[in-house]
């Protein structure tokens, strides 16, 4: 059998990183695209190519020759990005997600796969902290919180379309909050296990009594680690499904909760400042139970085992910064705050 040749867009980011080590292992020929390299590790792509992918000439260069596209290229980030910089996301999102598919469609992919995301889900079902799980079937009537949620509506329908009209293979997933080391940490676009391991590492490290939550805490989500994400896509994008699909854990958990067992791991107790800051829906958690029937699998790794190995990785990234840092007095300051843009996003 001749070996299959795919591309991950996205590949200098977090997941699409862990998705290229994954599918080298599984023996394919991968071609990474972005337009960064992985910050953190070398990416394991048989080839890597720096290009915007919001251009249609560049999305025709990246899929050439490749038999299946794993789509993952997005201007995305945690609620300190994404509850503004509406129209930057939705922008170059839109650019990039109708011309990658139909550059791949022209360029004959056998199968395609797109990142959608648990953001599309309604507003008002998210409103009370103990919410009840979304399932696939509660997208309709559409009402999501951000620009970015409305952008990954339209192309799951572009996806489903392409389908309906052209006979592509698409599928398509929808994350609930993927955590894991080689993620976003530091700089605004980091999500909140990212956020707090950080700021428990950095009070640790400097015998900083407290750290600061955005909000009251009580906010509640579901958290997935990354090597479950990696799983589940290459489980969808084998198997007959072609609907929107949940990927996540549905193990429901307060802001203040994750704060407790991410201190609990470092063991350094700290005190919750809560402050103001974008909070998004009220409660989150995902139903699984589609992805129990269609995948005949969930997520395994439990929220502590994930959160021990992210904040081993995170700790020695804050020791690095403290060690290097010209200004120590800045770095702490850096390192104990996460950014809040305020709108309109300058
Ligand atoms: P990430 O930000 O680490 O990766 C996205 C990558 O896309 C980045 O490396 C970025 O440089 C690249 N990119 C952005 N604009 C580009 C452009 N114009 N041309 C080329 N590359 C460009 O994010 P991630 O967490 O790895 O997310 C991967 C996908 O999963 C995204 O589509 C995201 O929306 C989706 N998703 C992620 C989560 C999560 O919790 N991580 C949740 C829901 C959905
Ligand atoms: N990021 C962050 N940083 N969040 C914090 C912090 C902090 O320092 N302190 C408290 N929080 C709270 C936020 O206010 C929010 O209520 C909650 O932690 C979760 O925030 P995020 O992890 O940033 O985002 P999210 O879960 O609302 O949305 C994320 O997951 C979606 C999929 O489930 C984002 O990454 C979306 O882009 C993604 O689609």
């Amino acid at each position: 059998m001749s070996q299959k040749k795919v591309l991950v867009t996205g590949a200098g980011g977090f997941i699409g990183h862990h998705l290229v080590t994954e599918l080298k292992k599984k023996g394919y020929w991968v071609r990474g695209v972005d337009w960064k390299y992985p910050e953190f590790q070398q990416s394991a792509a048989d080839e890597f190519e720096l290009l915007d992918l919001r251009r249609w000439d560049n999305c025709i260069q990246a899929t050439r020759g490749v038999d299946e596209v794993y789509a993952l290229a997005a201007d995305m980030g945690g609620m300190g990005f994404i509850s503004c910089h509406h129209s930057e996301i939705l922008h170059n999102n839109s650019l990039i997600n109708i011309h990658t598919l139909e550059a791949a469609r022209i360029q004959n992919v056998e199968r395609y796969f797109y990142t959608s995301s648990a953001c599309i889900y309604p507003e008002y079902k998210q409103t009370d902290t103990n919410v009840t799980p979304l399932k696939e079937s509660d997208a309709y009537p559409a009402m999501p919180q951000d620009a970015y949620g409305w952008e990954k509506l339209i192309a799951e329908h572009l996806c489903t379309h392409y389908r309906e009209d052209y006979g592509m293979n698409t599928h398509i997933v929808r994350f609930h909050n993927i955590f894991g080391p080689n993620g976003t940490w530091i700089g605004g676009r980091e999500k909140a296990p990212a956020a707090l391991c950080r700021k428990i590492a950095v009070a640790k490290l400097t015998n900083d009594p407290v750290i600061d939550l955005w909000g009251d805490g009580e906010q509640t989500r579901s958290f997935c680690y990354i090597d479950d994400c990696v799983k589940g896509i290459y489980k969808l994008m084998q198997s007959d499904y072609h609907e929107p699909l949940n990927l996540g854990q549905d193990r429901m958990v307060s802001i203040n909760q994750l704060a407790d067992i991410i201190a609990d791991i470092a063991g350094y107790p700290v005190e919750k400042v809560h402050i103001l800051g974008p909070m998004g829906v009220r409660g989150r958690n995902s139903d699984n139970t589609l992805l129990r029937n269609v995948l005949q699998w969930e997520p395994e790794i439990s929220l502590e085992d994930g959160l021990a190995r992210t904040y081993s990785w995170i700790e020695g990234l804050v020791k690095e910064r403290l060690a290097s840092a010209p200004d120590k007095k800045q770095a702490i300051e850096e390192l104990k705050t996460s950014k809040i843009f305020s709108a309109p996003c300058k």
